[in-house]
């Protein structure tokens, strides 16, 4: 049984820079065809295995597709059987009425029975159709052990995961990847892997994202450079497993759970080549562009990552940073202002404070603002920002981030029936005094 399974560090692991780009990596010298794709016989008696991310036809510009050379074909498992899908929802999410209150929770806590990965997936809220590639949801994870011969893909969307507490190696067919808070990574629709624990905890949250894919924003007058910068981000080397013995697979297939039994570790892709394969990237690396003169721009300034819907502009979902930065605008109310939108914030907060919230707002907490719900500073922080000497200001302890989604997110039963849902979330704003005066 050969195996080349890492080293506890998370340095020790390889990857890839750019976005989207086409790779070649093999984790055993010679494994990749020269040429072409699949020949009569793939070297090293590997099967050479096509995964298609996007349509065939799709444009050549968003066209994705990876090449595997493994050991054994994905087909070689027994039948998938519906599994117990715990406190995981999927479209439509109908389970309860949907208000249009404003909600925010505490963190989720973590539990004491053992629980990895896929059993610790809690559906928040979502929306659209999975069955449509339309919508998303949103998952938190809590878990307090590895996955062990046990691994997930999902047939529904891609996973963007954002780690808020304990660090994570994720053991995917393409190769490994390290992932602490503050880091992210997208496995997309399709992809098996296995989450890793390298601390006793681990909780963070997750978008699904049902539609196309995520990518990075078009830049427009900002140019060539700025924001997520595309060299960031980080694909992993080929590395696998041969090892034979009792595995399960489970699959997302429709919104529910499967699983099936394998005689082998699936991650057994000895190469690759492609442009589909899982990424990461350090939101540390974000180039922020703000305001250097007046006014707080539109969130969107932030945006990561973003996933297109068929109307221009308005994304099915985007994935918004809000990281350390220096605030200097002048005469300017700095933090975000009273607003009601079109689209849908789900927020959380890996560490630190939030500026918009004086408190309430936790890290591995969440909050939610639906469509056209009034929303902004609590009392405590109007008050503050509006009297406050403009100087200056670093934000240095601060890490929120956003899934800005199109459809209006509709919580579980789970999330409104929760003992962390905030009752009280509302009183934060019933501090703001009338100030009117007909006489300055
Ligand atoms: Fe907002």
């Amino acid at each position: 049984m050969a195996t080349n399974r890492p080293g506890k560090s998370l340095e020790q692991l390889q990857y890839h820079s750019g976005f989207g780009n086409e790779f070649a990596s093999e984790a055993v010298a010679g494994a990749l065809p020269a040429g072409q794709n699949s020949p009569q016989q793939a070297p090293l008696g590997l099967y050479a295995e096509q995964l298609s991310g996007t349509p065939f036809t799709a444009p050549r510009v968003s066209n994705r597709r990876t090449w595997a050379y493994r050991i054994r074909p994905s087909v070689t498992h027994k039948p998938y059987r519906p599994l117990d899908s715990r406190l995981l929802r999927s479209t439509p999410f109908v389970e309860v009425p949907t208000s249009p209150n404003q909600l925010r929770w505490n963190p989720i806590p973590i539990p004491t029975e053992p629980t990895d990965f896929v059993d610790g997936l809690i559906t928040i809220a979502g929306n659209g159709d999975c069955a449509m590639h339309s919508g998303v949801a949103i998952h938190i994870y809590v878990a307090n052990r590895s996955m062990e011969n046990r691994c997930f893909y999902d047939a529904d969307g891609e996973l963007l995961i954002v780690p808020q507490l304990g660090s994570l190696v994720v053991h995917t067919e393409f190769g490994r990847i390290g992932l602490k808070p503050g880091e992210i990574c997208v496995i997309q629709r399709g992809i098996k892997f296995r989450v890793e624990l390298l601390e006793s905890q681990a909780r963070g949250y997750i978008c699904e994202n049902f539609g196309g894919l995520f990518r990075l924003p078009d830049l427009g007058p900002i140019g060539a450079n700025g924001l997520a910068n595309s060299r960031d981000f980080l694909t992993p080397h080929a590395s696998y497993e041969d090892r034979d013995g009792d595995f399960r697979v489970v699959a997302k297939f429709l919104g529910g759970l499967w699983e099936a039994e394998y005689n082998h570790s699936p991650l057994d892709v000895v190469a690759w080549h492609g442009n589909y394969a899982p990424y990461k990237y350090d939101l540390a690396n974000f180039n922020c562009i703000n305001s250097v003169s007046f006014d707080h721009p539109d969130p969107s300034i932030y945006t990561v990552l973003t996933s297109p819907s068929e109307i221009p502009g308005t994304a099915n979902c985007d994935f918004v940073v809000f990281p350390p930065r220096w605030m200097v605008a002048e005469h300017t109310f700095r933090p975000p202002w009273f607003h009601r939108n079109f689209m849908n914030e789900f927020m959380g907060l890996i560490h630190g404070e939030y500026d918009a919230k004086a408190e309430g707002f936790l890290p591995g907490g969440a909050s939610l603002h639906n469509c056209m719900s009034g929303h902004g500073p609590d009392a405590a922080t109007y008050e503050k920002a509006s009297t406050m000497e403009l100087k200056p200001q670093y934000l240095g302890d601060t890490l929120a981030f956003m899934f800005e989604t199109r459809f209006v997110c509709r919580p579980t039963k789970y999330a409104m029936d929760t003992a962390e849902l905030q009752h009280d979330y509302f009183e934060c704003w019933q501090g703001l005094k009338k100030n009117f005066q007909t006489k300055g």
